[in-house]
């Protein structure tokens, strides 16, 4: 079942091992294509991508250090660096942005639920593709004055920042144990 690989091999890379090259804008495209193949209640497409790289990099680096100075105004040197240096790890990063509607059949979980399932669809595509990415969220996903530079409307929330590069290192990655525990046959009592 070679074609089941690639989501058995799918892994994060930590952000400061990816390196350009990064996916190209077809390559990006086609990523972006795969993560809007997510289970979608209602084919509402509850999300939106927003691409950053290059010299854009400097300017989300700008955006953490205001927002980490905003939260703690006696933030540390250090602090305020780490919170800086974030978005300059790796080449691309793709910020998921939920775009929640007002339904009454579609539960605004059910478009988080579906926001995510889009940014994982992003993780296996570009493992796929041969690339290296990963899922980071930390306080800056959830500040207002990130979603204020990013643009975003009150209707919407940061699921996460994917960041993607080639990976520096290839790195053994064990595939995961299905633990017992994990699945239970349920029948029921009644009969
Ligand atoms: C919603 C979400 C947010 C995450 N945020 C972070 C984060 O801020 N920092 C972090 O180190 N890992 C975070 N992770 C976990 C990593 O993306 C990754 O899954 C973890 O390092 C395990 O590696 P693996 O994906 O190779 O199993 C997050 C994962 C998810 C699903």
């Amino acid at each position: 079942m070679n074609q089941l690989i690639p989501l058995l091999n799918r892994h994060s890379t930590p952000a400061k091992a990816l390196i350009d090259p990064a996916p190209d804008d077809a390559q990006l495209k086609r990523i972006l294509q795969i993560a809007m193949s997510a289970p979608d209640h209602g084919r509402i497409h509850p999300y939106r991508f927003i691409t950053i790289r290059g010299d854009a990099r400097y300017e989300l680096s700008e955006v953490f250090g205001k927002a980490v100075s905003k939260r703690d105004p006696d933030v540390s040197e250090v602090t305020l660096k780490k919170q800086q240096d974030k978005p300059l790890r790796s080449p691309l990063i793709v910020v998921v942005v939920a775009s929640l509607i007002e339904s009454e059949k579609i539960p605004k979980i059910e478009q988080m639920l579906c926001a995510g399932a889009a940014a994982h669809n992003i993780l296996l595509a570009s493992n796929a593709m041969g690339f290296g990415s990963i899922w980071l969220t930390g306080d800056n996903a959830y500040d207002n004055s990130v979603f204020e530079a990013l643009g975003l409307a009150t209707n919407e929330k940061i699921i996460g920042f994917i960041y993607l590069g080639t990976e520096k290192i290839k790195l053994d990655h064990p595939q995961e144990a299905l633990p017992d525990d994990k699945i239970f046959d349920w029948k029921s009592p009644v009969g």
